[in-house]
């Protein structure tokens, strides 16, 4: 038997450590909570996606009253993204999640499904830097395969 650790680094900053177009991406995935539709479980994410040719792609979460039909916010970013810039890589994604209560105190972490999806992009392109908002903190993940070890990237 061979015992093996999977280790993820990542640093936590506050809002004004950011640089200006981080902070910018922050804004926007921030802004695009006003933009979700869930009225379900009334927790609005945001996402936006700054893509190499400067672009940034916005997504919002949006459900669905069968709930399996819904997406979340960073797959309706990504999917988007590639619809619209095909061929043109994924650089950073910046999340953001508020409620009736405003902003999440806590970083808001991805579902295994968005972590998967983004995954088979940055398998193309090359990493994409993962910005996870909270009031109190942001999470910096360097890639999204820092956010899913052992991922399923071809068979
Ligand atoms: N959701 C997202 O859009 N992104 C996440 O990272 C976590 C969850 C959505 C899915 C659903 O509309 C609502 O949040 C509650 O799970």
């Amino acid at each position: 038997m061979i015992a093996r650790k999977l280790i993820t680094e990542f640093e936590e900053l506050r809002y004004e450590e950011l640089s200006a177009s981080d902070r910018k991406l922050i804004d926007a995935a921030k802004e695009m909570t006003g933009q979700s539709y869930a009225p379900y479980s009334h927790f609005y994410v945001g996402a936006a996606i700054q893509m190499d040719n400067g672009e940034i792609v916005r997504g919002s979460n949006q459900e669905n009253v069968a709930y399996p039909s819904g997406t979340c916010a960073e797959r309706t970013a990504c999917f988007q993204a590639s619809a619209l810039h095909p061929g043109v890589a994924m650089r950073k994604i910046a999340v953001a999640a508020s409620t009736e209560e405003g902003f999440q105190q806590n970083p808001i972490s991805p579902c295994g499904a968005c972590r998967q999806a983004l995954a088979e992009y940055e398998a193309k392109y090359g990493p994409i830097e993962v910005l996870l908002y909270g009031n109190d903190s942001i999470y910096r993940f360097p890639s999204v395969s820092s956010l899913l070890p052992l991922t399923f990237t071809e068979f």
